[in-house]
Parts: structure tokens; C-alpha cells; sequence
């Protein structure tokens, strides 16, 4: 068998703690976690831990880590305004990359990241992880039966503490509060439901007439946002998202199409994630050919994610989430920003 695939992990906060942890657990004949980095000394110690990574290999400075640690691939779960710094170096490093989302945020600093990619001949990929989970999958082989699509909704509502301050337990929360630190209700939490909505859809999206807005919290970012897309296909979807609205429901898609229609928990793993509609049957709850345990237990599709990105890494195979479509996100964040400011539809002109 190949040697595992030794990977750098830059980040080590909520997200790799709580989540990545476990895929990493799943593929050891796969992957190696053999060197960190993060800023917080507390973190770096957590994860060493975890991971058996000696103390020489845990860095504060990851540049230190690309430089001096022997790692084929790292994977980015940093605060959004240090992810196309920190590609663009992994790329100069000749390392493969897996980044959390969203890609940057802004498209010139994802440009830039495809520039080094490209030049330095690098695999990279974007986490889009509510893909890989039990009624997602599901939903996407139902759609070859549903024909064309026309119409769909996605929503992804929750409410988040008032406290947003630096010295609130949970640092993710001032960060993700911070316009410096790339934060937003639509970058961090609509970004899935609009991936989410579009694979649905099966089509880009041209048009975007949005409202992101900051209505209730006293933060600079938006916490609540409002899409309404046009997509290639003359489809039509809407995305809502919220950090102050309790949700009975966390997140779930629709998609409406010619033969039928489907519902899907996008945001959970549970057996009874995925509806069907027909004229013939009515609603119906459709059974998850492969929902185990496993899947049970991976509420938001990463272990799946990962396990499908570092096979097709160890096999030079091309990896499920093509960087095209975490740049058509961005555009549509983008797209979304500009026409609550200027209050009229923005194109999105596709490469
Ligand atoms: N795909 C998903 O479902 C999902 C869910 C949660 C978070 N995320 C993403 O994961 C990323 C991290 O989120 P989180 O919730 O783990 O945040 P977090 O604040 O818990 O963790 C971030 C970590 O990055 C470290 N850090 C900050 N600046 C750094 C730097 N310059 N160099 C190295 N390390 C640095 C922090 O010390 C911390 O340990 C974000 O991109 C977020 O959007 C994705």
C-alpha cells in the first residue's frame, strides 16, 4: 500500500477540534496528521494531543511549518481573511490544499489564489461538505428522474448569542462578527445554502437581486440575508439566511421540477432527511440507500467530504469539488452585497 498522505494542518480551532478530528480518526491508512499550526499555543497543544504530533512540529507560524515540516497537503480552517494569504503560500510551497470555506472574500484575492495554483501546479479544493451528507447525495441521483428544474428554496435560519465581544468563550463568534475578519451571516452561514440550492438547481446562477443587511446585532457585518437568483437555465431560487431568527427547522432545500418535486435536511443527517413529491404519490419520505451509523454520526457530510477528497488525492484522481464552483459562490455572495447597495439585480458574468 502507498504511504499515507502527510498533512499540515494550519488552524486548530472549533471546526478541526470538533469535526475534521473525526474524518482524520477514519482515514488513518490514508492521511497522517504529522505537523500543525495556529496561532493559540492552548490550541496547538489540543491537537497535538490528538494527533500524537511531536512538539517540534507544532508551529505558531505556519510559513515556519511549510517551510521546515515534511507534509504533502494541508488543509486551512483559519478566520476567512487569512485564507488566500495562507493558499497562495501553501501553493508556493508546492503542497497540496484543502481549504475551509469560503475560498476568500473577495473574487480578487480568489483570483489571486487561482493564479498560484495554477502556477504552481497544486490539487486544491474548497470544503462544500453539506454535499456529501446522507439526503444530499440522495437528493442529487432523484434529480435524473425529476427532469428539468424550475424553481427552489433554500434556508438556513439559527440565532446566535448577542455577545459577539473578543472576550466571549467561543473566539468564533468575535471573528465571524468582524468585517476585517471576512465575517457575515452570508459568508459563513448562507454560503452553504447557496452551494447547496445551485447543485440542485444544476445550473449557474446569472442574476442576483439580494438584500444582506445588519437588522438586529450591533456588529459590522450583515446578519441577515435575502437572495433571489436567476440561474442560466431560467430557473429561479431563493436563499434565505439569519443569525436572529430561532429556527424550528435549521436548513433545508427544495427543488421543484417538471415530474416532481423533492425536500431535502440538507444540514442534518437523519434517516428521514430526503421527501419526494409526485402527482402520482403525493409527498413521501424516501429511504437512504446508505445511511448508517457512520452517517448518522456525520451531521454536516465531512467525513464523507474528506474521505472522497484525499482518495482522489492519493489516486492523482480529480477531487470531488472543482475550485470553479467556490468561485461561482463567491461571485453570488458578491453579486449579493452589490445589489442591496445599489437596489437593482447584478449580473454575474461567468468565465
Ligand atoms: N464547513 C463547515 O460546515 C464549517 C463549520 C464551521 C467552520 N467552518 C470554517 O472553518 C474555518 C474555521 O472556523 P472555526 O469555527 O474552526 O473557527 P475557530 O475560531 O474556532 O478556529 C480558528 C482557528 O484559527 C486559528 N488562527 C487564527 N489566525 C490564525 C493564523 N493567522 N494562522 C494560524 N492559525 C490561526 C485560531 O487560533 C483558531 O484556533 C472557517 O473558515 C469557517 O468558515 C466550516
Amino acid at each position: 500500500m502507498e504511504k499515507p498522505i502527510r498533512l499540515g494542518l494550519i488552524g486548530c480551532g472549533g471546526i478541526v477540534q470538533n469535526t475534521h478530528a473525526r474524518a482524520y480518526r477514519a482515514l488513518t491508512d490514508t492521511v497522517q496528521v504529522t505537523a500543525l499550526a495556529d496561532i493559540v499555543p492552548e490550541n496547538l497543544q489540543k491537537v497535538g494531543e490528538q494527533f500524537n504530533v511531536p512538539p517540534e512540529n507544532r508551529y505558531v507560524d505556519y510559513r515556519e511549518m511549510l517551510e521546515h515540516a515534511s507534509i504533502d497537503a494541508v488543509t486551512i480552517a483559519t478566520p476567512h481573511s487569512f485564507h488566500a494569504e495562507q493558499v497562495v503560500e501553501a501553493a508556493n510551497a508546492g503542497v497540496a490544499i484543502i481549504s475551509e470555506k469560503p475560498m476568500a472574500t473577495t473574487l480578487e484575492e480568489a483570483d489571486n489564489i487561482l493564479a498560484a495554483v495554477h502556477r504552481n501546479s497544486v490539487p486544491y479544493t474548497v470544503v462544500h461538505n453539506y454535499l456529501f451528507n446522507a439526503g444530499m447525495r440522495a437528493a442529487m441521483t432523484e434529480l435524473d428522474a425529476l427532469g428539468a428544474s424550475h424553481f427552489g428554496r433554500s434556508v438556513g435560519m439559527g440565532l446566535k448569542p448577542t455577545d459577539f465581544s473578543a472576550d466571549h468563550p467561543t473566539p468564533a463568534f468575535a471573528w465571524r462578527a468582524s468585517k476585517a475578519r471576512g465575517g457575515g451571516c452570508i459568508i459563513d452561514t448562507s454560503y452553504h445554502e447557496i452551494y447547496s440550492v445551485c447543485a440542485l438547481m444544476r445550473s449557474p446562477v446569472r442574476y442576483v437581486e439580494a438584500r444582506v443587511q445588519t437588522l438586529r446585532f450591533d456588529i459590522d457585518v450583515d446578519d441577515i440575508a435575502m437572495l433571489l437568483c436567476e440561474h442560466e437555465n431560467g430557473g429561479i431560487t431563493t436563499v434565505s439566511g439569519a443569525w436572529c431568527v430561532p429556527a424550528t427547522d435549521f436548513g433545508w432545500c427544495e427543488m421543484h421540477a417538471e415530474n416532481g418535486s423533492l425536500r431535502v435536511r440538507h444540514r442534518v443527517n437523519v434517516a428521514d432527511a430526503l421527501r419526494r413529491f409526485t402527482r402520482a404519490d403525493g409527498w413521501k419520505q424516501l429511504e437512504l440507500p446508505e445511511f448508517n451509523e457512520t452517517e448518522q454520526k456525520d451531521a454536516s457530510g465531512h467525513v464523507r467530504y474528506f474521505t472522497e477528497t484525499f482518495n482522489a488525492l492519493a489516486a492523482g484522481a480529480p477531487l470531488p469539488v472543482d475550485p470553479k464552483r467556490p468561485y461561482h459562490n463567491l461571485a453570488i455572495i458578491e453579486a449579493a452585497r452589490k445589489a442591496t447597495t445599489e437596489r437593482r439585480a447584478i449580473e454575474i458574468l461567468l468565465p
